[in-house]
């Protein structure tokens, strides 16, 4: 379990840049869950997850993973981190060796280490025929899955993905998450997925902390969420298009996804 408690932060203390980005944020991420961290552009998701991943100091606070606070380096093995635009940071001549950078410093044996290529290739759905391919003749959603293997390798217990769709084409965006969440969701990672996509959100997490101006506006199922007009408008997010279609209806229900939207729509305006 992951324990974040009563965390602030500021940017650029005591100079006239000076930024509170985040302000007493507490939640909690339970073993296995799918957590979603939701706000508007500005609103210091990825602070947050920096923080949760030991790669920002706190400055107040605390944050306690497994037991460990997070300025233990043994909770660099636990908590895996795939940043936004990931694939800038690939660097190394081909698909196997980039995913094999991290899983190389851990000090695995060469075949421990292609045992965690192979597995991570599949997770992302890239074909095994891709490892000795380089990465930069990849389309875009190919180097992000390359990008995302590379930390999968790493085997954490908690993975966390900061936008982990931004500009990928609708196509390849869904068969991006189809996959990884197929994938990892069954291997047992707990996830904290960093979006603003309210329908990824339905389709894929448990539960969402939405953030705005630094500040925690909500914690609860994405179903409870949608049912809140009031606070998406405050964080500035738009609530996913089936349940605008439901309000539309002045029908109260909330629906997740696409088939739940249409029997309960049946239900209240049932076929002639
Ligand atoms: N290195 C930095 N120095 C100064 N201010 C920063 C720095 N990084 C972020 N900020 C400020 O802190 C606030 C929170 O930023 P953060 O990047 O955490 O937001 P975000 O929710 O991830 O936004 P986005 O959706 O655009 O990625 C913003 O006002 C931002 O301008
Ligand atoms: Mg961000």
């Amino acid at each position: 379990m992951i324990s974040v408690k009563d965390v602030s932060y500021t940017y650029m203390t005591s100079t006239p840049f000076e930024k509170l980005a985040l302000k007493n944020i507490s939640f909690d991420v339970t073993d296995g869950e799918v957590l979603a961290i939701a706000g508007h552009t500005g609103s210091g998701k990825s602070t947050l997850i920096q923080i949760v991943a030991g790669l920002i100091d706190l400055q107040s606070g605390s944050v306690v993973i497994d037991d460990l606070p997070v300025a233990d380096k043994k909770i660099r093995r636990l908590v895996g981190i795939v940043f936004q635009y990931p694939e800038h940071q690939l660097f190394e001549e081909t698909v196997e060796s980039d995913i094999a950078f991290g899983p190389k410093n851990f000090g695995l044996s060469d075949a421990e280490i292609s045992a965690r290529v192979e597995e991570a290739m599949r997770q992302v759905g890239l074909p095994a025929e891709l490892k000795k391919v380089s990465p930069f003749e990849l389309s875009g959603g190919q180097r992000r899955r390359v990008a995302i293997a590379g930390i999968l390798a790493l085997k954490p217990k908690y993975l966390i993905l900061d936008e982990p769709t931004a500009g990928l084409d609708p196509l390849a965006k869904e068969n991006l998450l189809k996959e990884i969440f197929g994938a990892i969701k069954k291997s047992g990672v707990t996830i904290i997925l960093v979006s603003h996509n309210m329908e990824d959100i339905a389709r894929f997490a448990n539960r969402v902390v939405v953030l705005a101006q630094g500040k925690i506006l909500f914690v609860g199922t994405p179903r409870e969420l949608f049912s809140q007009n009031e606070i998406l408008n405050r964080a500035g997010l738009e609530p996913p298009a089936v349940t605008q279609i439901l309000r539309k209806l002045n029908i109260t229900e909330n629906a997740l996804t696409i088939d739940e939207a249409e029997k309960i729509i049946l239900k209240h305006c049932p076929r002639k």
